[in-house]
């Protein structure tokens, strides 16, 4: 697959790390920043992988901010964009199985590297169910 990056200093390292061992089992990656672990600005960072992600110039996208907040809820401000936050394996594989989430996020500074690793592989490896959860993702447009 051609998985897209992004992280803020404080997911930067972590973002390094997988994008060798993504490499190393076979994916392509494209880094859409940071890339130093000088302080910046998630946002900023969230928008080009979106970007990447919305045009296909990208199948998916990682996403590392320290909670995982700022950049999920930055990339979810993209209409077709679903990112979604994991912190375990399960979630991780929760999170494309029923939210069927084209960006997922982690949060660096709660989580190992190891976990990480774990989280991706459950993703990576996970298949959207569709049926109910099809539904319940069309009705995530606000209509109000
Ligand atoms: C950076 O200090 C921190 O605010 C950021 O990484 C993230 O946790 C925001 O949601």
């Amino acid at each position: 697959m051609k998985i897209g990056l992004c992280a803020d200093h404080a997911g930067f390292e972590y973002k390094e790390r997988l994008k060798k061992y993504l490499k190393s089992k076979g994916h392509e990656t494209v880094d859409y920043g940071t890339g130093s672990a000088e302080s910046v600005d998630y946002s900023d960072f969230a928008h080009l992988l979106a970007e990447g992600v919305e045009t296909a110039a990208v199948d998916c996208g990682i996403a590392f901010c320290g909670t995982g907040n700022g950049m999920a809820m930055t990339l979810n401000k993209h209409a077709r964009i679903r990112a979604g936050l994991a912190w375990n394996p399960e979630i991780g594989r929760l999170v494309k199985a029923h939210n069927n989430a084209n960006v997922l996020v982690m949060p660096a500074r709660f989580i190992s590297y190891r976990m990480v690793c774990r989280i991706v592989g459950e993703w990576l490896g996970a298949s959207f169910e569709g049926g109910r959860h099809l539904r319940r993702i069309e009705k995530m447009v606000c209509t109000l």
